[in-house]
């Protein structure tokens, strides 16, 4: 145990995560499924995956006979892309499997994120190096980072890095685009005759890594109990004070699955759904008009307080606003002029005079803080990133404008005084959940046994997360089976689809069913501190979406 570990951290170090009764099996076997096919784009998909393309979904079974190391394998590790609670026990999960099946077994952790492979950095994660990190928040172990492995340079170097130390499967653990990433390598590796597996690892707080056959993706849970604990509090606090109006942001890049969530267990006045306002084409002059009246009919009530939540990729699904963007990704992307102005200042005035039309209007319409948001740094894809853009504070600034308008004609009489938050990388290492300690581990152990059978391009899988621990199943999922084409820079290219919300589904619907009530009361819960210890109903809660999705 580190010497600086706090309390939680000491009596949380001996908890021992539940396994599935399948993975605490003796000997476990493949059941293998029927030949399965791509989402969509089927020929093409099969064309660009010619070895890993229709594998069988495989299951473990207790049985004799199972899968085996009798000679020892040396694993790959790399963890990729944003952190995510339970990382860490994927890493035990992983090691522990990897010694179960033989104690001469080795696993190394590539440091940094996907560049650790190609500068060949790496670390042996031996059984004490891994003991103060079990059940831990972070991926500090070996670190993250965004590097794409996209050239055949660059798959030559990691082939170069990884058949020196002998190592025979690599498992990857990140997110839509990472799992992408690994589905590209195996294919490669198999192209070449290359014999290392590899296996990938569904991660990522935003939730949008979940399909027919992932119910969630790890660390969702963790995060959006941390940002529910939070905004239960700012309710509270809101309610105590009645003089703000609290609008909250949260991470969660495209998709809004964590804004739904958290809405789900709190139930705040006002949640913005960035798919809704996709599919009705709201203008973002429609969506504050929208707000506006909520608080417009609140202060009738006397109430001129309330808390609002945002999911944190709204901008890029407000009509206007996504054409802006795209034209200012195309317009800034490899623009040496652009990028050899100093001054945010300077920067504005080079895109207004290079934007026209629609997109200069929208451009205009923006606070001179948001305009310099809009011009920061792209991310390694060339997109904006949207965790740097006050969202919260635009809304802020364009109901203040409305509010004034409706007073000036009468319309209003309340007072209104906002204060803006932003609940994202406070939630991306928190110490897991039960749920997610549990799942990351069983996560781990799964992917040590693919990588073990030799079960290349397979996605780990646990799956049942409503039953209990003991009777989850698992196995593994061909990532082949998870892809579409999407169009990427100008090129179709094939990509592990995101789940965005369904605006039909029990999760959105039930918002929408609840949604006048919540903006008129005060209904607002309060759900607390992750527990880590008590009474199941409130230590093993599984998300409330999840629940929604998958419960009878
Ligand atoms: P992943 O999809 O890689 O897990 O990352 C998710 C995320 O936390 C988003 O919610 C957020 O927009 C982004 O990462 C922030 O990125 P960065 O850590 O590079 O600031």
């Amino acid at each position: 145990m580190k010497s600086t570990a706090s309390p939680l951290t000491h009596a949380r170090s001996s908890y021992k995560p539940k396994l599935p009764k399948v993975l605490a099996a003796p000997s476990i076997v493949v059941k293998k499924g029927k030949a399965t096919r791509s989402i969509s784009d089927e020929a093409e998909i099969q064309k660009l995956f010619p070895h890993t393309y229709g594998q069988s979904e495989v299951l473990f079974a207790s049985g004799k006979g199972g899968i085996k190391c009798a000679k020892p394998i040396h694993v790959a590790l790399v963890l990729s892309g944003g952190q995510a609670p339970g990382g860490h026990n994927v890493v035990a999960g992983l090691f522990d499997g990897l010694k179960k099946l033989n104690k001469k077994n080795k696993l190394t952790g590539y440091l940094g994120g996907p560049s650790g492979l190609l500068e060949n950095k790496k670390v042996e994660i031996t059984d004490s190096f891994l003991v103060p990190y079990r059940n831990t928040g972070g991926f500090d172990i070996i670190g993250s980072g965004r590097t794409k492995l996209e050239t055949e340079e660059q798959y030559e170097a990691v082939i170069k890095n990884l058949t020196a130390a002998d190592i025979s499967a690599l498992v990857v653990v990140g997110g839509d685009d990472s799992n992408t990433n690994a589905a590209v390598l195996g294919e490669y590796f198999k192209h070449r005759s290359v014999p290392i597996t590899v296996v990938g690892c569904p991660k990522t707080i935003d939730g949008d890594l979940k399909n027919q056959q992932v119910e969630v993706s790890f660390g969702f849970d963790t995060a959006t109990k941390v940002y529910a604990e939070l905004t239960g509090n700012v309710q509270s606090d809101c309610l105590s004070a009645k003089k703000y109006w609290h609008f909250i942001k949260l991470m969660g890049r495209s998709a809004s699955h964590i804004a739904l969530e958290v809405a789900l267990k709190c139930q705040p006045n006002i949640t913005l759904i960035s798919e809704e306002v996709a599919a009705n084409k709201w203008t973002l002059s429609q969506v504050t008009e929208q707000m506006a009246q909520v608080v417009v009919s609140r202060s009738v009530d006397g109430k001129n307080y309330g808390v609002i939540v945002i999911p944190e990729g709204l901008l890029e699904f407000i009509p206007e606003m996504k054409k802006l963007i795209g034209t200012l990704n195309d317009t800034l992307a490899h623009n040496a002029e652009f990028e050899a102005l100093e001054y945010a200042g300077a920067k504005i005035e080079y895109v207004k005079e290079h934007l026209n039309g629609e997109n200069l209007t929208a451009f205009q319409s923006l606070p001179p803080s948001i305009q310099a948001q809009l011009l920061a740094d792209r991310d390694p894809h060339g997109n904006v990133q949207v965790s740097k853009i006050d969202t919260e504070k635009l809304l802020i600034e364009a109901i203040e404008l409305k509010l004034k308008a409706l007073k000036k004609d009468g319309k209003y009489s309340g007072k209104f005084s906002a204060q803006g938050h932003f609940f994202g990388y406070e939630g991306r290492c928190a110490a897991p959940s039960n749920l997610d300690a549990d799942y990351c581990y069983a996560l781990g152990f799964t992917a040590s046994y693919l990588a073990a059978a030799g079960l290349t391009g397979y996605l780990s899988s646990v799956r049942d997360l409503l039953k209990p621990a003991a009777q989850w199943r698992a196995g593994g999922i061909p990532l082949t089976m998870m892809m579409n084409l999407e169009r990427r820079h100008g090129k179709d290219k094939p990509v592990i689809q995101k789940a965005m919300v369904d605006l039909g589904g029990k999760p959105f619907q039930t918002l929408v069913k609840n949604r006048a009530r919540w903006a008129a009361r005060d209904e607002y819960l309060s759900p607390g501190p992750i527990q880590y210890w008590g009474p199941t109903k409130v230590a093993d809660q599984v998300p409330v979406t999840l629940q929604l999705e998958r419960g009878k």
